[in-house]
């Protein structure tokens, strides 16, 4: 078996962390018990670019239970936990290839590495595995059933191939179900972005002026959560809509420009890039801490905080002091990247639990219909995401009432009024 990780010797700690996140993930063991008895991905190669971390082995334990060979790479270089993809090779025979901290060339020899056996599905977590195949693969398509793909950024680039005609097998936007996106990007995001941003300063967020850029499902997730800490949250969109959404849900709402005066922390949390560039930084208090929590590290511009710099040094484990020319210092926290698994463990297993219980139903589903499936990206199918939200219900011990015959039959009719 193929491998490549930091250091096998970390594994016990990796095997007691995953054993860990599995009490919580509740909904993925009755799939996987359903997977041993019926193997419905025997026989099957899926290769994964995902965060290696306690959920993800879980979620990679799972699928080889289904029957499947399972490869794993990192989705980022930053968020690999060591002792998870040791643990995973040494305890599961799982073919990892991630180490923390690796650089861009050897993320992207990862990503052939899982590739070299010629997968039959492809699981995704923000598109650099699916691009490479369109890229540099595309010999690989003749067995390729269909793929997954986790996240927003990753949806949104999958949507442009399709729109271009380019899209050359069929892919799930797992990210798009319900049980996905409306609890692990906001819960999710909201409690691992928080975290992380402690972990790394240690600072008090009570009292501050916290600016949340962005407020899809992320950014809502992270200033509810900031709020609740006692932070003043600022929300900065482009987005009619969302901002208007954010006066409503109590926030204030403001250009960037405006909000670079006041902040003391900032998350981006937009999916785009360059959010917060040279403009901003200069008119930053001294002290800022910056942060990211958006899948790519482009949304701040560090080569524009670089330039404006005179100095920089590792004043904290994941907090790089920026010494300015007019000697304000500005705090970059995780080399800008998502700043939730550089600096803490990402999202809780038990909200994780629903997205990998997407994912390893999705592949069963591939697995069944892609005969069915064109070069599209598809929606997960509603029998899939429901009885998620009912296994989840359930594992949380929460009973729920039902529709009487009386009710199901007037919600049919149209003919009741005043
Ligand atoms: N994305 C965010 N948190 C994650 C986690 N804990 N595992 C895998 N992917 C994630």
């Amino acid at each position: 078996m193929k491998y490549d990780v930091k250091d096998l010797k970390l594994a016990e700690k990796g095997r007691l962390r995953i054993e860990w996140a599995n009490e919580y993930m509740n909904v993925l063991s009755i799939v996987r018990k359903h997977f041993r008895r019926e193997r419905p991905l025997k026989g099957l190669k899926i290769s994964c670019c995902l965060h290696v971390t306690t959920e993800t082995a879980n979620l990679a334990i799972t699928l080889k239970d289904g029957g499947a060979q399972v490869l794993v790479c990192a989705s980022n270089p930053l968020s690999t936990q060591d002792d998870v993809s040791a643990s995973m090779v040494r305890d599961f025979k799982i073919s990892t290839f991630a180490i923390k901290g690796e650089d861009n060339k050897t993320y992207y020899r990862h990503i052939k590495n899982v590739l070299e056996p010629g997968p039959n599905i492809t699981m995704d977590d923000g598109a650099d595995l699916v691009s490479t195949i369109h890229k540099e693969k595309r010999h690989l398509v003749g067995n390729i059933l269909g793929g997954t793909e986790e996240t927003t950024t990753g949806v949104i680039r999958l949507r442009n191939l399709e729109k271009k005609h380019l899209l050359l097998y069929p892919i799930i936007a797992v990210n798009d179900a319900n049980t996905k996106h409306l609890f692990d990007n906001r819960y999710g995001t909201g409690q691992s972005t928080v975290d992380g941003i402690i972990r790394a300063t240690n600072i008090l967020l009570s009292g501050t002026n916290f600016v949340v850029c962005g407020y899809g499902w992320c950014g809502k997730g992270v200033s509810m959560r900031a709020k609740g800490m006692g932070a003043n949250v600022v929300i900065v969109e482009t987005n009619p809509l969302k901002a208007l959404e954010a006066v409503m849900d109590g926030y204030s709402v403001m250009p960037l420009k405006e909000a670079c005066k006041k902040g003391d922390i900032f998350v981006t949390l937009t999916g785009d890039r360059s959010v917060i560039r040279k403009e901003h930084f200069e008119l930053m208090k001294g002290g800022a801490i910056i942060a990211n929590s958006g899948h790519f590290n482009i949304e701040i511009d560090i080569p524009a905080l670089e330039k404006l710099s005179k100095a920089k040094r590792k004043i904290r484990e994941f907090v790089e002091e920026y010494t300015l020319k007019d000697n304000r210092r500005i705090n970059l926290l995780g080399e800008g990247r998502l700043i939730n698994l550089a600096a803490a463990e990402g999202h809780p297993a038990s909200v994780m639990d629903m997205s990998f219980a997407n994912q390893a139903l999705c592949c069963e589903y591939i697995a069944k219909n892609y005969k069915k499936l064109e070069k599209k990206v598809y929606k997960v199918p509603d029998f899939i995401d429901k009885n998620i939200a009912k296994l989840k219900l359930e594992s949380l011990g929460v009973k729920i009432d039902s529709l009487t015959k009386e009710q199901e039959k007037y919600l049919d009719s149209w003919e009741l009024g005043t």
